[in-house]
């Protein structure tokens, strides 16, 4: 007779001994068996952690909003930790009134609650010149996306009231990198926010808080962190972040610049390098995100032979503008090799392009905007490798 599983056989310390009461954990943390889903850094990508870059494992996590403490986390200066009793939001420049809000002023105005993605436009630049980092949460991980809740931009704006020459606004941070960047009146008017809690709690630390810009849609480095100023202009002001930085060099020798929104764009979380299809042949689900700054993704298509022929994957979940869709496609693998991929089609009609699409357009010189294609190879193993079919 076979023996009995002895995890059902024999009774379990879980089942025998009571556990913690429950005083002992007064802010929650996931379980001591999840300590591997956790942010990392790529050790050799910046020379030290404070102007560094850490990455989402997207790999680990289900649903479309991005637990608060695996939130990727760019900072130029380190984490600012301020007291918010000491912070204040100032607005000046082309205005009738020059303001000084309080966090305490900022939240009397009308408030909202927004699901937005933050995609850093740095995303999969390492991987411009050929695959290069086996795992999406270092191809994929510089996103995320949660409930915001905050003030609209054009009610502070509207509150200091905007000169008719006022058509720029500059956002700066109060981190030791006094980060900034312009942005132009149409979107500062349009679904711009200052955003003071995510996923129903005050911002993280790592996040901007007190409070942070949020600038739907557009790339990562333009939601200016532990945002302490606001300055209306009439023209955009050039700074580093929007001049040597965050621009795209092409084949030519110009750049692209004020390159602001993030393209339709999609991955696959799983199988991938980080996660093995452990199960042998058989039924086997494939995971991922879509996301685009246009807006909604309408259709995310999944090949398993690079490429040659698209199955149309299924969207589960909420669906809304700018802000991550999960997709699932269910096949019954035959234990051959494959070539896993996914293209996202958004409302507007963009369509996620191949990498040697995008190179042919953009060259070989860019870091940032790559919304190419990404290839798994999944062995005979089911070990997964990222790779490149051109
Ligand atoms: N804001 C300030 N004040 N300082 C910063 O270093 N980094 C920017 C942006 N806002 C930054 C900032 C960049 S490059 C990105 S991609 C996003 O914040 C990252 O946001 P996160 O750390 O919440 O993921």
């Amino acid at each position: 007779m076979a023996e009995g599983d002895p995890v059902i056989t024999e009774i379990q310390d879980w089942n025998r001994y009571p556990g913690d009461g429950v005083d002992a954990r007064p802010y929650g943390q996931p379980s001591q068996f999840e300590s591997h889903v956790v942010r990392k850094n790529v050790p050799w990508l910046t020379s030290d952690t404070i102007s560094s870059i850490n990455f989402t494992p997207l790999h680990e996590l289900e649903g479309i909003i991005t637990p608060n403490g695996l939130c990727f986390e760019r900072h130029h200066a380190g984490i600012a930790e301020i007291d918010p009793a000491n912070h204040r939001l100032m607005i000046n420049g082309l205005v009738d009134k020059p303001l000084v809000f309080t966090m305490a002023d900022l939240k009397r105005f009308p408030r909202e609650n927004r699901v937005y993605f933050l995609e850093c436009a740095a995303n999969t630049g390492m991987e411009w010149r050929g695959s290069q980092l086996n795992g999406c949460q270092y191809t994929h991980g510089m996103i995320h996306c949660v409930m915001y809740t905050g003030v609209r931009l054009k009610h502070i704006l509207e509150e200091a009231g905007v000169k008719a020459a006022g058509s720029w606004v500059l956002a700066e941070g109060a981190d030791a990198s006094a980060m900034t960047r312009s942005i132009p009146m149409e979107k500062a008017l349009d679904d711009c926010m200052v955003a003071f809690a995510m996923n129903g709690e005050a911002l993280r630390p790592e996040q901007g808080y007190p409070i942070r810009l949020v600038v739907p849609g557009w790339e990562g480095n333009m939601w200016v962190k532990w945002l302490r100023r606001l300055e209306v202009g009439d023209q955009p002001w050039q700074q580093r972040e929007e001049t040597s930085k965050y621009t795209d060099l092409l084949a030519n020798g110009k750049a692209r610049r004020f390159t602001w929104k993030m393209d339709v764009k999609s991955v696959i979380t799983s199988p991938s390098p980080q996660v093995p299809i452990v199960h042998g042949k058989g039924r086997t689900l494939v995971s991922g995100l879509a996301w685009s700054g246009s807006g909604t993704i309408k259709r995310v298509d999944v090949s398993i032979d690079g490429g040659r022929n698209w199955h149309a994957a299924r969207i589960d979940g909420p669906s809304l503008p700018m802000a991550l869709h999960r997709f699932y496609y269910e096949f019954d693998w035959d234990g051959s090799e494959i070539f896993l991929q996914s293209r996202a089609i958004d409302e507007s009609g963009f369509v996620q392009p191949t990498k040697d699409q995008l190179r042919a357009v953009r060259g070989e010189n860019s870091i940032y905007h790559n919304n190419g294609i990404q290839t798994w190879h999944v062995n005979k193993d089911g070990g997964v490798e990222n790779v490149e079919i051109s």
